[in-house]
């Protein structure tokens, strides 16, 4: 059967990308955001996972004001990098697991949860920066991936309890998967960071380590925080944090292997956090 062995949360901030794709890892502002990373590189060669369902948010790139799913799965063969306005990243197209994603996505609405099936999106920096960060600059990713797109850009987006509960609900429909596959979920963005506006550049760092902190010690406080208090503590775009909701959700009791947190890179907190699921 198809096992949920780990989740990983990381910021997906777009600067990150192109330096990594730069060769920018020489200077000292990206070594300090980048080096956080290189545990969790060495960590993923050893733990080669088969599948990533990678939950992530699309920034007006495959969707924009014409059509905006609140819960996406990419069902497809291969998802291509995006151009998000300087030509794709040059990284390799994402190889999809469409076995794996109708299993799910059959799953998930028969269990009441209206999925949008998406068989062909480009996928922009939210996904294909994380994979960078964990597995570097190979000439093919090392594992399938299931695209889970979730809408934090238009209000409103899911509340943390409804991504709690979808988390859940993936774990189930990965349990009931007959392959014999290691599977691991990742939640991208966040954490603090407000991108426009007046508060723009905002950093909640004390309201950021008890989140990460929270992961493990009390996850059920996390599914309740409103929407209010994304915005208010941790700024417009601090909201992209419900989809780790998604990920902590599926994994039942966890232990925390790694961590990082870092300011300053480009306009965000940089958070990422790698848990083992126990058996
Ligand atoms: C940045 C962060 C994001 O999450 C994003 O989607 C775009 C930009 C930033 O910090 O620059
Ligand atoms: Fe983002």
């Amino acid at each position: 059967m198809a096992r949920l062995t780990a989740g990983i949360a990381s910021s997906h901030i777009p600067a990150l990308g192109v330096a990594i794709d730069l060769g920018k890892r020489g200077e000292p502002y990206w070594d300090a955001a980048l080096k956080g990373y290189d545990w969790t590189r060495d960590w993923e060669a050893a733990a080669r996972p088969d599948v990533v369902i990678l939950v992530y948010n699309d920034h007006a790139t495959a969707f924009d004001m014409k059509i905006i799913p609140t819960f996406a799965i990419g069902c497809g063969d291969r998802f291509a990098p995006a151009d998000e306005g300087w030509g794709p990243r040059p990284v390799p197209v994402v190889e999809g697991h469409p076995g794996l994603a109708w299993h799910i996505a059959q799953c998930l609405i028969l269990d009441e949860f209206d999925m949008t099936i998406i068989n062909d999106m480009p996928v922009d920096h939210g996904l294909t920066v994380p994979l960078s960060l964990m597995f570097g600059q190979p000439v093919a990713w090392p594992c399938k991936v299931v695209p889970l797109a979730v809408n934090v850009v238009t209000y409103p987006p899911p509340t943390g309890n409804r991504c709690w509960l979808l988390g859940e609900a993936i774990a189930r429909a990965v349990a009931s998967f007959p392959d014999d596959l290691n599977v691991q979920i990742w939640g991208t963005g966040g954490m603090s960071h407000q991108l426009q506006g007046p508060r723009a550049g905002l950093i909640n760092r004390a309201w950021d380590t008890r989140f990460l902190d929270d992961l493990t010690a009390d996850p059920q406080r996390l599914r309740h925080i409103p929407h209010i208090e994304y915005l208010r503590e941790t700024g417009s775009e601090g909201i992209e944090m419900v989809m780790w909701l998604i990920m902590r959700g599926a994994l039942g009791a966890v232990r925390e292997l790694h961590r990082h947190y870092h300011v300053p890179a480009s306009n965000t907190a940089v958070g990422h956090i790698v848990l083992e699921v126990l058996p």
